[in-house]
């Protein structure tokens, strides 16, 4: 079969490289893709928002399979256009890809399902919000209800921070349109944990879990960013938090979304905050993680086709999803300034040793060809991915492998997966 990844970077090509591992696929292309996933895949100078251009080109080349890895094009409705041209394509459609796209949706959601979240607040109204904090407890969450590329929320320890916040988001509109409406949430403490998850509309399988790491500097330090870091398992995932996820968060989401008319079918991702009061959705998310998709897709053993199909199919609860039982690390390389301002365009060398060792993965988040040289091409860089037997030797052997690759400003945190000690 032909497929279309839609998206170029490290999650695309994390994606891409299970997807290059199907016996069934003969030819791949990759949509704009970059210089990493060149290798696997054609890659093709459109954009993931350029639909009408995806549209034309999946039909010109009767590509049997459409793969969405990004958020915007999913929320925008990029699958309801596949699918309006007869292109099979997996990922929710719009009306359910707003469980990503809506904060406020998403709250909603959940406070009518019963399932276990921060309390909150929604406000479509600066002064109203203000006068909510007046009373407010602090530290308080704000976070502008639509995509902002993860740095939409703001942790604010006082009156004065929130009331900056609210300015911000409400009324500057830095993070556009998406801070028309606003959700002022309970501040929660407690380990972060990401599952992510295969959903057919009714069946949903997890995946095996992740940790990622937000922030741009060691100790969580700096500013939020889309993730430097992840690994995987989580330790900290038992089988009791599992067992409660089951039960009062996994299933009940799939099945809130079907009973509000908004069949979901693709991959949930649900951000879980392991709180003294038990397991909490901090996010949902309609598409892999980035950089958990680098730790996660390396551990899968099932054929990831297979798989989407069978979530297009309606046919997920006949799949037997399996991890292997080892581990993974993935530290990401950025260059130094991001997310603020970092330079482009700086050559990388060393990307060929990868290919001699095996349980090692470079995969490219911001790189292009500069002629026949591969050189920089975003904040994130690279993600540098390494199995091991357990999440320590996973975690030596990822950070090993960061010193095989070098460019100019190369910059990465030292401290992923450091709480794996504390386990
Ligand atoms: P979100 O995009 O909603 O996952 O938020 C981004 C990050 O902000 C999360 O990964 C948490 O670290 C933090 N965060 C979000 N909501 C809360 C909350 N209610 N309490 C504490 N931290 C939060
Ligand atoms: N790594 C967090 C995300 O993909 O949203």
């Amino acid at each position: 079969m032909k497929v279309l990844i839609v998206g170029g970077g490290g999650r695309e090509h994390a994606i891409a490289y299970c997807v290059a591992k199907s016996s069934k696929v003969e030819k791949m292309y990759c949509a704009p893709g970059n210089a990493g996933i060149a290798e696997l895949a054609e890659c093709v100078p459109i954009g993931a928002m350029e639909f009408d251009k995806l549209v034309t080109f999946a039909k010109e080349k009767e590509i049997d399979l459409a793969i969405v890895g990004m958020d915007d094009p999913l929320v925008g409705g990029l699958i309801d256009e596949f699918e309006k041209a007869g292109i099979r394509a997996f990922g929710p459609r719009k009306n359910a890809a707003i469980l990503e796209g809506s904060k406020a949706f998403s709250k909603d959601l959940m406070k009518k399902y019963d399932i276990p979240t921060a309390a909150y607040e929604n406000f479509d109204n600066a002064d109203e919000a203000l006068a909510y904090l007046e009373t407010a407890k602090f530290p308080i969450v704000l976070k502008a209800d639509g995509l902002a590329l993860g740095k939409g929320v703001l942790i604010c320890n006082t009156l004065e921070e929130a009331k900056a916040g609210v300015k911000e988001i409400m009324l500057d509109k830095k993070f556009g349109a998406s801070g028309n409406t606003m959700v002022v949430e309970e501040f929660m403490t407690g380990r972060e944990v990401s599952v992510l998850s295969f959903v057919d509309g009714k069946t949903i399988k997890t995946m095996t879990s992740a940790q990622d790491h937000k922030r741009a500097k060691d100790g969580d330090q700096g500013l939020n960013t889309g993730g430097m870091g992840t690994f995987s398992p989580s330790p900290f995932y038992t089988k009791e938090v599992d067992e409660f996820c089951r039960k009062y968060v996994y299933q009940k989401t799939v099945d809130a979304m079907a009973a509000e008319g908004r069949e979901f079918k693709g991959i949930i991702f649900f951000g879980l905050m392991l709180t003294e009061d038990g397991p909490k959705v901090l996010e949902y998310n309609a598409r892999f993680g980035d950089p958990e998709a680098q730790v996660v897709l390396p551990r899968m053993k099932n054929d990831l086709i297979d798989v989407i199909e069978a979530c297009i199919d309606g046919t997920l609860d006949q799949v037997d999803l399996q991890f292997e039982d080892d581990a993974a690390v993935c530290v990401v390389l950025a260059s130094d300034g991001y997310p603020v301002a970092y330079e482009k365009g700086l050559p990388i060398t060393g990307l060929d040793e990868f290919k001699k060792h095996e349980g090692y993965y470079c995969f490219h988040a911001g790189t292009k060809f500069d002629g026949d040289q591969i050189v920089t091409n975003g904040g994130r860089v690279l993600g540098v991915t390494a199995k091991g037997a357990t999440l320590k030797e996973a975690r030596a052997n990822a950070y090993k492998a960061t010193e095989w690759v070098k460019f100019d400003n190369k910059y990465m945190r030292h401290d992923i997966g450091k709480a794996i000690d504390e386990a």
